[in-house]
């Protein structure tokens, strides 16, 4: 079984700094053409929906993703697991670039890299049974349970997950929102990867059941070792979960660093707006703290702003920030103070805000 730092043991900001990333995201693009006309299509634009993406994801680590709809989550998520194809960059397994790859070889690196879907209702054929679909993976790799290993390996992860093994041959309908997305976190761990890319996993889920998906993520990652990518809206499922949080505007990150940088020490106005709306257990911090409404609506991904993409919704925003875009790196201010707002942060005006109770 692979060793795995316990989620404090784990370096700030870096992740795990002392080892090599399992993954490397480097400059992805994906642009989805806007065409007109039916028989003569003709590309008018394009969506940028991811545009300049890097980011670096460690063995055996949580890296939470999050931001508003249609800033371009799910897309990552699928130019990750080759649902997608990038426009442009590199994605790097290992450091090598599985863009590039076809036939066997991306075959083989598919298996290391699974995916878990956001709607456990319509993620699951409702005609297969519970035993066909997570036994699925192991048809299209066969070297990983010979046929007749199969049932007992789907048994093995039925009771891995929390379900009966005797539930083999039920059918999805036959189980409740988070027993169904148990199913799909068993599919996903079916060829045992190195990195699970968790799209919104628990949005689906009732709030009183997505602590139990969340927690059951957390004991598998620490019983088999996987890196997860973990994608939600709500800030305070990932810090529940998360290593290390990267905050997406627009097609970009905006913000990246370890869960208590970002929490709290956030120093892009952006993640201090999101983190404004996070919901506050104690009254009396309640009372005292900041909400910072966004006016606007977010801009199109057509046709995104100039310089910084969130300028048109920002309060600190100024000439600079419509001509200069500010790139994703540790501020210049920030730089050298070995404090944890020394973080990756792309705003030309980054300051430190706290926006949340400090533990
Ligand atoms: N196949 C496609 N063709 C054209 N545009 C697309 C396609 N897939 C996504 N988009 C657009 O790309 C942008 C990013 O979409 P994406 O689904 O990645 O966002 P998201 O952050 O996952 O949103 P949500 O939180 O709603 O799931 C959106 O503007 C979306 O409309
Ligand atoms: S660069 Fe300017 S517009 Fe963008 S977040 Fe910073 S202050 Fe706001
Ligand atoms: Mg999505």
């Amino acid at each position: 079984m692979t060793q795995v730092p316990t989620r404090t043991e784990r370096a700030p900001g870096g992740g795990a700094a002392d080892r090599e990333p399992v993954l490397q995201v480097r400059k992805l693009v994906k642009h989805f053409p806007l065409t007109r006309g039916i028989l003569f299509k003709k590309q008018i634009g394009a969506v940028q929906a991811v545009d300049g993406v890097n980011f670096d994801l460690f063995p055996g680590e949580t890296l939470g993703i999050v931001g508003e709809s249609g800033c371009g989550k799910s897309t990552v998520a699928k130019l990750l697991t080759n649902l997608e194809q990038p426009t442009s960059g590199e994605i790097l397994y290992k450091g090598e670039d599985i863009t590039r790859l076809s036939g066997r070889a991306l075959k083989a690196v598919r298996r290391n890299i699974q995916m878990v879907f956001q709607d456990p209702y319509t993620s699951l054929n409702p005609r297969m049974t519970v035993g066909d679909i997570i036994g699925e993976p192991f048809d299209i790799h066969p070297e990983v349970a010979p046929k007749g290993e199969r049932r007992r390996r789907v048994q093995d992860l039925l009771d891995v997950v929390g379900l009966n093994p005797e539930y083999i041959n039920r059918y999805p309908h036959q189980f409740s929102g988070g027993q169904r997305q148990r199913i799909g976190i068993a599919r996903g761990l079916a060829l045992r990867p190195e990195i699970i890319v968790a799209d919104e996993p628990v949005s689906a889920l009732d709030v009183s059941v997505q602590a139990q998906v969340v927690n059951l993520m957390e004991k598998l990652q620490d019983e088999f070792g996987m890196a997860y990518m973990f994608i939600a809206h709500d800030l305070s499922i990932v810090r529940h979960i998360s290593d290390r949080v990267g905050v997406m505007y627009l097609g970009k990150i905006v913000e990246i660093g370890a869960d208590q940088a970002i929490y709290e020490h956030p120093t892009h106005p952006y993640t201090q707006a999101l983190l404004s709306a996070v919901p506050v257990p104690d009254p009396e911090a309640r009372a005292h703290r900041e909400r910072i409404i966004l006016t606007g609506d977010v801009p199109s991904p057509a046709n995104p702003p100039s310089g910084c993409r969130f300028r048109t919704r920002c309060w600190k925003a100024q000439e600079r920030c419509a001509v200069e875009e500010p790139l994703l790196a540790v501020p210049e201010v920030f730089r050298g103070t070995a404090g944890p707002a020394e973080h990756p942060s792309a705003c030309h005006f980054a300051e430190e805000k706290q926006v949340v109770p400090r533990d």
